[in-house]
């Protein structure tokens, strides 16, 4: 029987690598999208086949986290076996901006999905993408029984969200597990988060379209761990014969600064030639020190993550470097000169 999974946040970088996973084990995928005036899909176009196709396995549906009845419609007309919630107002510096929106999509839009399932009455397995921002200053290394002590408007409608789908847990004996995610990054990464910024501010330094790169807080660490790899836990994670909340990270900790020598020293620049300091980019309440302690989650779902920090430094500049054009050096493939620079070279000796 082909399994039917529901994913909320299709269009982001979680949501475009589960469902490459998901499609893989021969699910039939639906996905939430949002109504934009410009397309919104370009980390699925790859994977999107035309729904009059036959055999097509992935559609997607129009709907919004402030939306209650729509996601009501969409989950009695789907009846999905698995719901992946992936979709929130997931960035943290701007939640200080918006906090009453984040509130609204990234806590009650949970509380949302929650109810229109209870209310459905359908047999159905949810996934929250919780997050490793709820510990806030917690002491390291955190796990599933550390205090959250979230730091940010996001947070807080996080640590909001993970209590409503326990409470569901209990109250209605829905199969609902919290993922409680350290960062993952890749090189499909929005493109306002740190590491992101980082990669594609080199190659826009290495193509001369940017000679300065603005940043904020450079001493915080965090467990950064490659996308893929994360969305594998949160297939495992529904997989199992009960529901629970797992922590998943590396358990290796590096700083803000650390992430910008390895990627600027990988081609062959020294970052501090091209950082300044922005103080825009500080947050009124920061989050110093993530580390996970991932035990539980690599013992009773066999999560084993291959990708360490410097191969995931690596990943992310070699593929802003090739969106860039800067590609190495093969047979028929450009060789760029920037600034006497031929990154091509540069990798090649390293
Ligand atoms: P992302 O790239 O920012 O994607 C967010 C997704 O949510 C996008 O598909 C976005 O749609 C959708 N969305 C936003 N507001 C919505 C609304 N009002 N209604 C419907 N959809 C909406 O995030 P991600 O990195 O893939 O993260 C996935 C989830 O995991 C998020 O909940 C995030 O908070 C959480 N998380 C992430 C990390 C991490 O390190 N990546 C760690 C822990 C937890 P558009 O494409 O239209 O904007
Ligand atoms: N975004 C950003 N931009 N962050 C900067 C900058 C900058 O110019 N300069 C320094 N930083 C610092 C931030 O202050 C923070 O300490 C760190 O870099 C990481 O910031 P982000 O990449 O924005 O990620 P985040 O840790 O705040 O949040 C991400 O991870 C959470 C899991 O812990 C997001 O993906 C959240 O959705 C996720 O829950």
């Amino acid at each position: 029987m082909t399994k039917v999974a529901l994913i909320t946040g299709i269009t982001g970088q979680d949501g475009s690598y589960l469902t490459e996973l998901l499609l893989s084990k021969d699910y039939e995928v639906h996905g939430l999208i949002r109504r934009s005036s410009t397309f919104n899909t370009d980390r699925i176009d790859h994977i999107y086949e035309d729904p009059h196709k036959i055999g097509t396995q992935i559609f997607l549906h129009y709907g919004d986290l402030n939306d209650g009845g729509q996601l009501s419609n969409l989950i009695y007309n789907i009846k999905p076996d698995e719901i992946y919630h992936l979709a929130a107002q997931s960035h943290v510096r701007v939640s200080f901006d918006m906090p009453e929106y984040t509130g609204d999509i990234t806590a009650i839009g949970t509380t949302r999905l929650l109810e229109a399932i209870r209310r459905s009455g359908i047999k159905t397995k949810f996934y929250q993408a919780s997050s490793s921002e709820m510990f806030g200053d917690a002491p390291p290394p955190q796990n599933e029984n550390t205090l959250f002590k979230p730091r940010s408007p996001y947070a807080c409608a996080k640590v909001y969200a993970y209590w409503m789908v326990r409470n569901y847990r209990e109250g209605y004996n829905l199969f609902a597990c919290n993922g409680i995610l350290f960062n993952h990054e890749s090189p499909r990464r929005g493109e306002t988060f740190v590491t992101r910024k980082i990669t594609r501010g080199i190659a826009k330094i290495l193509t001369n379209k940017q000679d300065k790169l603005y940043l904020g807080n450079l001493e915080a660490k965090r467990d950064w761990g490659y996308a893929p790899e994360y969305v594998e836990a949160m297939y495992l994670m529904l997989q199992q014969d009960s529901p629970d909340d797992y922590v998943i990270g590396l358990g290796e900790t590096h700083s803000v600064k650390e992430f910008l020598e390895e990627a600027f020293a990988y081609v062959n620049l020294d970052w501090k030639d091209y950082v300044k300091i922005d103080e825009r980019y500080f947050r009124p309440t920061e989050v110093e020190l993530l580390l996970a302690d991932s035990t539980k989650a690599r013992k009773e779902l066999k999560w084993q993550p291959k990708v360490n920090f410097k191969d995931l430094v690596k990943i992310m500049v070699d593929a802003d470097m090739e969106l860039a054009g800067l590609l190495p050096i093969g047979e028929g493939q450009k060789i760029f000169k920037t600034k006497g620079i031929d990154w091509t070279e540069n990798r090649m000796t390293k």
